[in-house]
């Protein structure tokens, strides 16, 4: 699907099914996570962006996987040059420390009134410095560089590999964050579940942790 395939989707959705002055929100991930680590090209996300000004609609950028650093950027919003109105962070935020957090344009943030905003668990103190501890090396080991070469090694090596492995499929990444599809019969239209499952498992059993992500029985 190519990105004017999918602006005209929305403009579909648009027309037949609920018109813009009633959408509240946009929400997105610059690279889907769970759905298979697809890469949003900037200028869909960039489209976006102008669709949400002309309409008035809310643009929430999901940097709970891609944020901090995993895509050789801060937030892999700044891939695609555009400001979002609202992020969500989570996960990476205080380096495993659980904590999560929405940041965004004053007039949105400022617009709860006081206590119309709570959580059983929101501003724990040691998790906040956690976070800020997570910033400091983020900076001092120039870990944005560090994805960035983690993420050309692998797709390197899993490229070369696909040469002679025609179970491999797409090898994509944005910085470290790296997907190797697995197919059948060297067929990208044919993923293989099965394979996907023996592999993750056999990579347990070795040592090595790694997550199956997409829509087709992983
Ligand atoms: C992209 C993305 N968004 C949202 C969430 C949910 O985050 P939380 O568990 O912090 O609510 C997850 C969790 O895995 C995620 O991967």
């Amino acid at each position: 699907m190519s990105v004017q395939d999918s602006l005209d989707a929305l403009e579909h959705l648009f027309k037949y099914d609920i018109e813009p002055a009633r959408v509240a929100a946009i929400i997105v991930e610059p690279v889907m996570g769970e759905g298979g680590f697809y890469i949003a090209p900037p200028e869909f996300l960039q489209a976006l962006r102008r669709l949400c000004d002309q309409h008035g609609i809310v643009l929430v950028i999901d940097e709970i996987q891609t944020g901090f650093a995993r895509t050789g950027r801060m937030f892999a919003i700044e891939h695609a040059g555009i400001e979002p109105d609202l992020m969500t962070m989570a996960k990476s935020l205080a380096g495993g420390f659980p904590l999560a957090a929405v940041v965004g344009k004053a007039h949105i943030m400022d617009a709860p009134g006081p206590g119309g905003l709570g959580g059983t668990y929101a501003g724990s103190p040691i998790a906040c410095a956690a976070a800020l501890a997570v910033l400091e090396v983020i900076d001092s080991e120039k870990l944005c560089e560090r994805a960035e070469q983690i993420g050309r090694t692998m797709v390197d090596t899993l490229r070369g590999a696909a040469m002679s492995l025609p179970a491999i499929g797409e090898v994509r990444n944005l910085g470290a964050m790296v997907a190797m599809e697995l197919v059948k019969n060297g067929d990208a239209h044919q993923p293989d579940a099965d394979l996907t499952k023996a592999l993750t498992k056999r990579a347990a059993e070795k040592g090595l942790v790694l997550l199956s992500a997409g829509c087709t029985g992983t």
